[in-house]
C-alpha cells in the first residue's frame, strides 16, 4: 500500500511557524468537518474502522501518534509527529490509532459532515466488503 503524505510549506519566521490549509489548494478536498482528539489516556488504541466513502487528513498539530492502515490486503504503520505532515486516508481504509504521546493533539480534516452509516466497525465485514 502506497501511504499518502502531504508535506504542508511552514511559514515561519523570527516569531515561530504557521501552516495554512485551504480546500481544493493543500488539502485535495472540501473541508465539510474539522475534529481533533486530545488528552488520549495512556495505551489507548483508538479507530478500528473503515469509512465507506469519506476523505481525511489527520495532522499531529502537537506531539505525536502512530496510524495503521490496512487496505485489505497489506498493512502499514506510520508516525505522525509533526505539524507540517498530513496523512491523507481515502475511502475504505481499515485504521488503527496507538502510541499517543500524552501532549498529542490530533487534528483530522473530513469532506464530509458526521454519519454513523459511512462506518464499517467490523474487520471481517471490512474484509468482505473490500473484495
Ligand atoms: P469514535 O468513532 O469512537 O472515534 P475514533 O474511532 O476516531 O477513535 O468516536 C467517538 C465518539 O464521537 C462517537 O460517539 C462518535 C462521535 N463522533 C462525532 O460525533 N463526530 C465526529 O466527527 C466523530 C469523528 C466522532
Amino acid at each position: 500500500m502506497q501511504i499518502k503524505i502531504i508535506d504542508f510549506k511552514i511559514l515561519g519566521d523570527e516569531r515561530g511557524s504557521l501552516i495554512s490549509l485551504e480546500e481544493h489548494k493543500n488539502i485535495p478536498f472540501e473541508i465539510k468537518r474539522v475534529y481533533y482528539i486530545y488528552g488520549t489516556k495512556n495505551g489507548v488504541q483508538r479507530g478500528f474502522h473503515a469509512h465507506k466513502h469519506l476523505k481525511q487528513i489527520a495532522v499531529c498539530v502537537n506531539g505525536s501518534c502512530k496510524f495503521l492502515l490496512d487496505n485489505g490486503k497489506t498493512r502499514e504503520s506510520i508516525c505522525l509527529d509533526k505539524p507540517s505532515k498530513g496523512l491523507l486516508i481515502e475511502d475504505m481504509i481499515w485504521r488503527e490509532m496507538y502510541d499517543f504521546s500524552d501532549d498529542c493533539i490530533l487534528m483530522v480534516l473530513a469532506d464530509e459532515f458526521y454519519d454513523e452509516r459511512d462506518y464499517i466497525r467490523d474487520y471481517d465485514k471490512f474484509l468482505k466488503v473490500i473484495q
